[in-house]
């Protein structure tokens, strides 16, 4: 671990990570003279295999800034980032494309990320499509997909437009799992839905990840989901980790001043939000049978 961590080392840290991340830095064009501006500084992480690691820190703090350069979305400056030993950092072109079937993102704004102007099916179809599938084998994996993330069938023929945000980021949360990726960033998944819906969502990745053991790298800045939600957190103060651990330690006592000023500035529990969110998670968990949550059939596990 950075050497910069109010802890020294993290003994939950995984010994063989699906996701390594070394003295990594962004710098953005910018007007710093042609050098750009440098808002990664030397980070370090890493992420097992089905782990949850969150990324927090506050608005600015790069916490995007990193999820896409492991997305190969900004340009990498310096570092390495390894998905299971293998080095993706400069990845581009058929080699970066041939790269989602292990990695997909979540978004927080999913009616930013589907196309209002084609059906669900046809947005679940075509990362299928575009991995080979067969055209006969399309149609029932997307009947699965739905299933599994708690929409009706007849969502395939339906638009973005007909459907509330939790239900667009379900169809988000589908399409990232269509091809059954080691890793999904999740970038503010929750934020822009209401606290029930939050509750619910998380509920739906938690049990995504228990039955085909994706890892999530969990951006936010809702300490509370994170105590809840993630093995470990990572605290990000202006590009630079000062801190990481299991979620819950860092949570009720964090140890550098950062991170307790972040935990300080938490809402308030609210006894009421409170309710609603325990409600919606008991709701969420007697919900869909176990039955319905079948195990992956032959054609899923390709
Ligand atoms: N495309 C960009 N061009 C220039 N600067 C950017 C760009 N995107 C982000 N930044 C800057 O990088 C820093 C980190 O931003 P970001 O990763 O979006 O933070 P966070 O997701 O934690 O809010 C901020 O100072 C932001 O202004
Ligand atoms: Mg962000």
């Amino acid at each position: 671990m950075s050497a910069r961590s109010a802890r020294p080392a993290d003994p939950a840290a995984p010994a063989a990570p699906l996701l390594s991340i070394r003295e990594l830095e962004v710098a953005y064009a910018g007007r710093a003279r042609a050098r750009g501006r440098t808002v990664i500084h030397g980070v370090d992480l890493d992420l097992a295999a089905g782990e949850t690691l969150a990324l927090v820190g506050e608005s600015g703090s790069g916490k995007t800034t990193i999820g896409n350069a492991v997305l190969g979305l900004v340009p990498v400056a310096g570092g390495r980032i390894e998905l299971a030993g293998r080095d993706i950092t400069r990845l581009r072109g058929r080699g970066r494309r041939a790269l989602a079937r292990e990695v997909q993102a979540v978004f927080q704004n999913p009616y930013g990320s589907l196309n209002p102007w084609i059906t669900v099916g046809t947005t679940l179809a075509e990362p299928l499509r575009a991995a080979g599938m067969p055209r006969e084998q399309v149609r029932g994996r997307l009947e699965r997909l739905l299933d599994r993330v708690h929409l009706p069938t007849d969502a395939l023929t339906r638009y973005p437009a007909e459907f509330s945000g939790g239900q667009r980021q379900r169809i988000a949360i589908a399409r990232a799992l269509a091809l059954e990726p080691r890793l999904i960033v999740c970038d503010e998944p929750t934020s822009a839905l209401d606290v029930v819906t939050q509750a619910a969502v998380l509920e739906l990745l938690q049990e995504l990840q228990a039955e085909f053991g994706v890892a999530y790298l969990f951006i936010t800045h809702d300490l509370a989901a994170v105590r809840e939600f993630a093995d470990r957190v990572a605290v990000l103060e202006a590009g630079r980790i000062v801190e990481t651990g299991p979620s819950r330690t860092v949570c009720d006592a964090p140890e550098h001043p950062y991170t307790r000023r972040l935990v300080a500035a938490a809402p308030v529990p609210d006894p009421v939000l409170q309710r609603q969110r325990r409600a919606a998670r008991l709701a969420a968990a007697a919900g869909p049978t176990p039955g319905a949550l079948s195990p992956a059939t032959p054609d899923s596990a390709a």
